[in-house]
C-alpha cells in the first residue's frame, strides 16, 4: 500500500515562503491558464494572508485570503497540476474556511472559475448572480456562511 506523505497547511512564514506561493501561482495562473502577470500580481498581496500547502515538505499548493469586514475572500487557489485530484484542493479550501472563521469572518466569498462550480458546491458554497468574465475566464461568485 502506498503511504500518504505528510500534508501540512499553514501561513507563509517569511519572504522565502511567500516567494514559493508566488511561484506556484505563476506556474498555475500565468503559465498554465495564461492570465496576465499584471492581473495575477494585482498589488493586493501586501494586504493579504498567504497560505501554503506542503506535501512531504514540498510546497505544492497556495492560496490567499483577504478580510473585508466580516467576509473572508478566498483567492488564488492553486495546486500544482501533477498533484491534483487527490484531495489537496479540498483540504486547502477547508483550511481557509476554518482560518477565516477563527479570525472572525461570518461568511466566505470566492470568484470561482465556472468549471469548478461543482468543486466549490461540494464545499458548501452556493452560486450568487450571473456568470461573468475575469482575466478572460468565465467565473461565478459563490458564497457560504462560516
Ligand atoms: C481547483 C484546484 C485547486 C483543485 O485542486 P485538486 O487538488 O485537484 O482538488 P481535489 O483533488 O481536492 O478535488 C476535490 C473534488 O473536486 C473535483 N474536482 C477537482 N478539480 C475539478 C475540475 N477541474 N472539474 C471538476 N471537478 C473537479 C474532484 O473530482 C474531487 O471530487 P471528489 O471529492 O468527489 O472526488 C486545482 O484544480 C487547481 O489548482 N486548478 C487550477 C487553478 C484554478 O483554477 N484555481 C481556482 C480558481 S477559482
Amino acid at each position: 500500500m502506498k503511504l500518504h506523505p505528510h500534508i501540512s497547511i499553514r501561513l507563509a512564514r517569511n519572504k522565502g515562503e511567500l516567494e514559493k506561493a508566488f511561484k506556484i501561482r505563476e506556474i498555475v495562473f500565468i503559465n498554465e491558464q495564461h492570465v496576465s502577470r499584471r492581473l495575477e500580481r494585482d498589488g493586493l498581496d501586501g494586504t493579504s494572508k498567504h497560505v501554503l500547502l506542503f506535501l512531504g515538505g514540498k510546497a505544492v499548493g497556495a492560496a490567499r485570503v483577504r478580510f473585508e469586514g466580516k467576509t473572508a475572500r478566498l483567492q488564488r487557489m492553486a495546486i500544482l497540476k501533477q498533484f491534483r485530484g487527490r484531495g489537496l484542493g479540498k483540504a486547502l479550501v477547508r483550511h481557509l474556511l476554518s482560518y477565516g472563521r477563527r479570525h472572525g469572518a461570518k461568511n466566505a466569498v470566492i470568484h470561482a472559475q465556472y468549471y469548478l462550480k461543482e468543486f466549490y458546491s461540494g464545499l458548501g458554497f452556493v452560486g450568487k448572480g450571473k456568470p461573468f468574465q475575469e482575466a478572460c475566464i468565465q467565473h461565478i461568485q459563490m458564497v457560504r456562511a462560516l
